[in-house]
C-alpha cells in the first residue's frame, strides 16, 4: 500500500533519515519504533508531504507521492495525527471533526457563500457523520464541549476522530497513547483493532512496547535514521541489535 524506497532526509548537517526502505502492506497494523530522535516523525512528515525528501521514492497505491502538497496527499486517502496535538482549542469537538472533512465535502465556494440548500444539506450530513465518529472514539457525550477543555487522553482521541473524518484508507498515528492511562490505552487498542476490521491500514509510531507488541502485525525499528530490524513483534523483541539500540535510553521504552 505504501512503499518507501531509499528515502533520505537531511536537516542541515543532520541525516534524520538515511536510505529507509519499507513496505507497508494493505490491511496491516504496522508499527514503527525507535529511540527518541531516530527519525520516526520525519517519516510521517515526508509521507504526508510536509516537506520533501532529500532523496528516494515514496509510492502509495502504486503511484508516486513525490511533489504533491499535503492536501492532495490527504485526498488520496492518507490521514494522520500529530505527536504534538493540533486541535482548534476554542472550537467544539464536533466542529473540530467537521474541519477534518472539509476538503472532502462536495460543495463549492458559491454554495458556501450563498448558504444554498445543497450546502445546508451537506453540512447536516457532515454533523451526523462527525457525531458518529465521536461516538466511535468514545467522545459522543462531549460533542458540544470545547476541545480545550478535554483531558489530554481525550484530546488524542479527538485527533483520531478528526483524522478519520476524511475517510482515509491509510491512517498514520504518531504516538497515539502518549500520556494516556491504562484504561484509555485499552480503549485505543480496541479502536485500532476495529479500524483494521474495517480494512483500514494503520501505520503507527509508538513508544509503549506492550501496546505495540500487542497490536502490530509487523514492527520496524529505526535507529539514527536507519532501519535496523523489521519483523513480527516477537522476533523484534528478541533481536539483539534492537535491545542494544534501546539500552542507554533514559526511560525504558
Ligand atoms: N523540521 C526539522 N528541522 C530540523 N531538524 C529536524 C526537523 N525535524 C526533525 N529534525 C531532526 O531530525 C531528527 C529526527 O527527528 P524526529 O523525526 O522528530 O525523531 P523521532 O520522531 O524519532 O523522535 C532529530 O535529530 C531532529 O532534531
Ligand atoms: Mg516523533
Amino acid at each position: 500500500m505504501l512503499k518507501l524506497g531509499n528515502l533520505s532526509r537531511q536537516f542541515g548537517g543532520v541525516r534524520a533519515l538515511d536510505d529507509v526502505t519499507l513496505t507497508i502492506p494493505p490491511g496491516q497494523i504496522y508499527g514503527l519504533i525507535g529511540p527518541n530522535g531516530a527519525g520516526k516523525t520525519t517519516v510521517f512528515n515526508l509521507v504526508t508531504g510536509l516537506f520533501p525528501p532529500s532523496g528516494g521514492t515514496l509510492e502509495y497505491d502504486g503511484r508516486s507521492l513525490l511533489g504533491l502538497p499535503p492536501e492532495r496527499i490527504a485526498l488520496r486517502g492518507i490521514a494522520r495525527t500529530f505527536q504534538n496535538i493540533r486541535l482548534f482549542q476554542e472550537m467544539t469537538l464536533i466542529d473540530n471533526v467537521i474541519v477534518g472533512m472539509h476538503a472532502h465535502l462536495p460543495y463549492n465556494f458559491l454554495d458556501l457563500l450563498l448558504r444554498t440548500t445543497r450546502f445546508r444539506e451537506i453540512e447536516r450530513k457532515a454533523r451526523t457523520r462527525a457525531l458518529q465518529l465521536l461516538h466511535r472514539v468514545g467522545l459522543g457525550p462531549l460533542c458540544e464541549e470545547l476541545a480545550g477543555n478535554l483531558s489530554y487522553g481525550n484530546q488524542r482521541k479527538l485527533e483520531i476522530a478528526r483524522a478519520l473524518a476524511s475517510n482515509p484508507r491509510l491512517l498514520l498515528l504518531d504516538e497515539p497513547v502518549a500520556g494516556m492511562n491504562a484504561t484509555e490505552k485499552n480503549e485505543i487498542m480496541s479502536l485500532i483493532r476495529s479500524l483494521k476490521q474495517d480494512r483500514l491500514t494503520v501505520f503507527m509510531i509508538e513508544h509503549d512496547m506492550r501496546f505495540v507488541m500487542g497490536l502490530c502485525d509487523t514492527v520496524a525499528v529505526l535507529n539514527f535514521g536507519r532501519i535496523i530490524a523489521e519483523g513480527k513483534p516477537a522476533a523484534i523483541q528478541a533481536n539483539p541489535s534492537v535491545i542494544e539500540a534501546y539500552l542507554g535510553q533514559e526511560e525504558p521504552a
